[in-house]
């Protein structure tokens, strides 16, 4: 999807934080994109940006093969913000030197700010800021003076005015460094000459007219599934293209308990316009039988997914696009490593989301995704501006593959049953607690092992569920809930005495990261 604005590009050299440089951004409604490091792009889209902030990184500048930009980033007279191995990057680039590993910090550090400078606008002269580097500029480039030191190192940031290029060595981005979001912001507006515009009001309208530009005078199915993004997505489409979308929901049976039934009544109220139920549930069984694999089951699941819609568009005559509330996230962790063909980001893959990873090849839709630049927090707000009830706008995701993987192992009829009696407690219960909305996602995992207990006096060797409950605000990052004990206590007490065959409840106390929020 095109939107017609000057965005900033942030440029990915590989840092952890690199994300949430993109969230602090946005959060300045300002939009921006990122790219990786090997795949800027110049021409039309190029000729779209503001300005560029360069990601920190794990390399050292002076690596053989160290990331390096095309000579059209500095060539572009745009301003740019370099972050730590960006700012290293960019003073080396320019004629400037980096020493390599004799003044490391890591973890936070006080900046003294040396010069006056619109990056420092309105700044204490010192502050504290988070630090994680073990290289530094040691020689700055022509026309650069040193905007601040820190005790450990003389050239902490750098900037060249008339350009307008600026080099940080701490990270602006992390919410230990105070004044990291008004630096943020004195570049994007102040040196970039931002506007501040990425409303909602305004992806609203720059969305729907790009559905419009995209599917001209065609047909296009909505898959909806009940959930925010793929209703979004939806509402959106209607308002573009109106009765010429039709929207089509398929039960894989793998949902949660009762939920088929509810969604579909409850979407057919709300949407004001024709769904398609389709009761697949026998199929996808079929398919995953026998399948213990993670990534396996998502591609087994995504390919099922994309032939029922392809066989209803027949049915319907012939319908050429699809729309799917697929998230920039989604994207960015089903990113395929690079050197495919697909250059999307630098992140790994994590896991393939049926939606962008698991797509079979041959797919003969042409795909709308008119949310995958926005994250969950704006799409949640996109939902709200469109008027979709709490019920929606509030609803803990749940992911495309739905039960499969949180059904460790294979996933069977019965399996599939333990785990919705499971994880309908943890929902019912939480939910009765008044912490449902304070949470992101809730929910039981059916673990392929057993273990032993005693239940009624006699040895039990039953199954165990784990329960997973975290907060996160975009799904990017995320901690576990610290629920309390009276709450768990019932959970599990409720799962042992309720649901046939499970001895055991554990809960789940990993971040996100190291962990994903699904165990698969
Ligand atoms: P993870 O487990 O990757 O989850 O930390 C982040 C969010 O993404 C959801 N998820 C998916 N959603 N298709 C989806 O529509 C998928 O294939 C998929 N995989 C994970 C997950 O439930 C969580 O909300």
């Amino acid at each position: 999807m095109q939107y017609a604005r000057r965005m900033i590009i942030i440029v990915d050299f590989g840092s952890q934080y690199t994300q949430l440089i993109a969230r602090r951004v946005r959060e300045l409604n300002v939009y921006c994109e990122t790219v990786p490091w090997n795949a800027v792009p110049d021409g039309q889209a190029a000729s779209e940006c503001a300005g560029y902030i360069l990601s920190g990184g794990p390399a050292s500048v002076n690596d053989v093969h160290a990331p390096s930009l095309p000579p059209s980033v500095l060539a572009s007279g745009m301003p740019i913000l370099g972050i730590c191995y960006g700012m290293q990057w960019l003073a080396t680039a320019l004629g400037g030197r980096v020493s390599e590993g004799v003044c490391r910090e890591y973890g936070p550090s006080q900046l003294v700010v040396l010069e006056d400078s619109p990056l420092f606008a309105d700044f204490p002269t010192t502050f504290s800021v988070w630090m994680s580097h073990g290289d530094c500029v040691e020689q700055l480039p022509p026309n650069f003076v040193p905007l601040a030191r820190t005790i450990a190192i003389p050239v902490a940031a750098i900037g060249d005015h008339g350009r307008r290029l600026f080099g940080v060595q701490f990270h602006p981005e992390v919410a230990h460094t105070a004044w990291g979001k008004e630096l943020l912001r004195n570049f994007v507006y102040h040196i970039c000459g931002c506007r501040g515009s990425w409303s909602s009001d305004e992806i609203l309208a720059e969305t729907v007219a790009a559905i419009q530009a995209r599917v001209g005078n065609e047909r296009a199915l909505c898959a909806v599934s009940g959930g925010l993004d793929s209703t979004v997505a939806a509402v959106l489409t209607y308002k573009a293209i109106g009765e010429r979308a039709m929207c089509v929901f398929v039960d894989h049976g793998l949902l949660r308990q009762g939920e088929a039934e509810h969604v579909l009544s409850s979407l057919r109220a709300l949407l004001r316009m024709p769904v398609i139920g389709i009761d697949a549930s026998n199929s996808f069984l079929a398919a995953l039988r026998g399948i213990t694999d993670p990534e396996q089951k998502r591609r087994a699941i995504g390919e099922l997914f994309i032939r029922t819609f392809e066989a209803e568009a027949d049915k319907l005559g012939g319908i050429p696009f699809l729309v799917q509330g697929t998230l920039y996230s989604d994207i960015i962790e089903s990113a395929p490593p690079l050197g495919n063909s697909a250059k999307r980001t630098l992140a790994a893959t994590i896991k393939s989301h049926h939606n962008v990873g698991g797509l079979p090849s041959d797919m003969k839709f042409k795909l709308v995704e008119p949310l995958n630049r926005l994250f969950k927090n704006e799409a949640r707000r996109l939902g709200r501006l469109l008027g979709l009830p709490d019920e929606i706008v509030e609803r803990h995701p749940f992911p495309g593959p739905g039960l499969a993987i949180r059904c460790l192992g294979e996933v069977t009829k019965d399996r599939l049953e333990t785990l919705r009696k499971a994880d309908a407690i943890v929902v019912d219960d939480l939910k009765a607690s008044g912490l449902y909305c304070e949470t992101a996602l809730a929910f039981a995992v059916l673990l392929p092992v057993r273990s032993v207990g005693v239940m009624g006096d006699a040895r039990a060797y039953g199954q165990v569920v784990a329960v997973r409950v975290v907060t996160s605000t975009d799904l990017m990052t995320a901690d576990w809930a610290r629920l309390p004990h009276s709450l768990l206590a019932r959970i599990s007490a409720r799962i042992t005495n309720e649901v046939p065959d499970v001895s055991r409840v554990v809960y789940d106390v990993t971040s996100k990261p190291p962990a994903t929020i699904d165990w698969e």
